[in-house]
């Protein structure tokens, strides 16, 4: 990818600032396709080997199957040669975002930006960083904050934690921001300490929950990736570490643990958006989260991971087709939790194990914490279907979080009553 010229052009001279970035998308669009067979999915491969091919859903074309809903950004230069290319073959295709530096400026609100943080607004990585001193430093006795290692970069992985001190506590840990450009992810980490703050003492539920549970939240895992977002590449998704022998940069965090490494679903192409790295674990970001996990194992009863987007939620396996022994229990809380969740606005959301609800993929986070023995091991997709993609408008941000909020106390209040 990264040796495609078409990338220098627009991302390898765009590191003056975020003003040549938005020169950088502009007229670029997004593709549906539903490949109706294997032909239709072979047509895809090529289109993807003649130019660059930015997969949305799946995360690569390697995980392209006939039936699959496809989304795909295209260059500018390159749409027209891609549509004639569709016509021709007589693959059916919708024009998902026209004008993807549209939808881009439109994520934003129209209202002035004041540069302070809000929970209604996407923050950037200075924002939420001088935030998590703030929150914890605002709510002593509800909050505080930790380090649980450094970036490849050097930034510190913040993590707080929240919930009324008490003797032998278990915890439930919640993460965000795996996914550089899911940038509703740690948007809703963030709610969700605002919530907890804010609703300790007047909600029964999370009165509960804070007295009895401990809440883990790491609002950005993937920070160094995340900055490159804000700064250099919005369509950015994975990790910004230097690949020996190649390029490319970063490996792509959920194709990173210990669960199947790079068995299915992942690629050993340091180019690749799903490259799983050199080994499990050669992540710094990934080592540290695992090394906290494992000094926690004892307290740490549930595991729930935030990406977007599909509107999913999903359990163990992805490193497999085989159903994890708690698939019962398992899919019955995802069952409960979605109608919690759609309770709200009506958003449907598809639940069940990875592998069969989407696609095989190795390496993940929530398959490699459930062999830990956490059994409730949850991944969130959040909003929307496809509309927007990534990029979701701010305007988004509250009703998204509010769901998904119900979906989180579900989980974690069963998790309580199941101790
Ligand atoms: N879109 C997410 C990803 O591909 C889904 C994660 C599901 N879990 C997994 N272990 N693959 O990373
Ligand atoms: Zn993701």
């Amino acid at each position: 990818n990264c040796l495609n010229p078409f990338f220098y052009v627009f991302f390898g001279a765009a590191s003056v600032s975020a003003h040549l970035q938005d020169l950088s998308f502009d007229g670029q669009k997004v593709f549906r396709v539903i490949p109706q067979n294997d032909e239709q999915v072979e047509i895809l491969n090529s289109l993807a080997r003649l130019m660059q091919v930015d997969f949305w859903q799946p995360d690569s074309v390697a995980l392209v199957r006939p039936k699959m809903q496809v989304d795909f950004r295209v260059e500018a230069e390159k749409s027209f040669e891609v549509e004639d290319l569709l016509k021709e073959s007589g693959v059916e295709y919708q024009v998902l975002i026209d004008n993807l530096q549209a939808a881009l400026d439109a994520q934003f609100d129209s209202k002035a930006r004041t540069g302070g943080h809000s929970y209604e607004k996407y923050n950037n990585w200075d924002t939420i960083a001088a935030w998590t001193a703030d929150i914890a430093a605002q709510n002593p006795d509800l909050v505080s904050r930790s380090v649980i290692g450094q970036t490849y970069e050097g930034r510190p992985m913040y993590l707080l934690k929240m919930g009324k001190s008490g003797p032998n506590k278990k915890a439930i840990f919640l993460d965000c921001g795996f996914h550089a450009r899911e940038w509703i992810s740690p948007a809703f980490c963030q709610w969700f300490v605002k919530e907890a703050v804010e609703t300790y003492g007047k909600d029964t539920v999370m009165t509960t929950l804070l007295n009895n549970l401990d809440f883990y939240v790491l609002p950005v895992f993937n920070i160094d990736g995340y900055v490159y977002t804000w700064t250099k590449d919005r369509m950015w998704r994975k990790t910004r570490s230097k690949n020996a022998n190649s390029s490319c940069y970063g490996t792509d965090p959920n194709r990173n643990f210990d669960a199947g490494w790079c068995t299915t679903g992942a690629s050993k192409n340091p180019c690749s958006a799903t490259y799983c790295g050199s080994a499990p674990e050669s992540e710094k970001e990934t080592k540290a989260l695992a090394d906290f996990i494992r000094e926690h194992l004892s307290t740490i009863k549930a595991y729930l991971t935030v990406h977007s987007y599909s509107q999913l939620l999903l359990f163990p396996y992805s490193y497999t087709y085989t159903l994890p022994s708690d698939y019962q229990e398992l899919n019955s809380i995802a069952s409960a939790a979605s109608k919690r969740l759609a309770s709200l606005y009506n958003t449907k959301y598809t639940y069940g194990p990875g592998a069969k609800t989407i696609y095989p993929a190795a390496g993940g986070s929530d398959d490699w914490v459930y062999d830990q023995g956490i059994k409730y091991a949850f991944t969130f997709e959040l909003r929307d279907t496809g509309r927007h993609g990534f990029l979701l408008p701010e305007s988004e941000i509250k009703p998204t979080c509010e769901e998904t909020l119900l979906a989180v106390k579900y989980i974690a209040n069963y998790v309580l009553e199941h101790l």
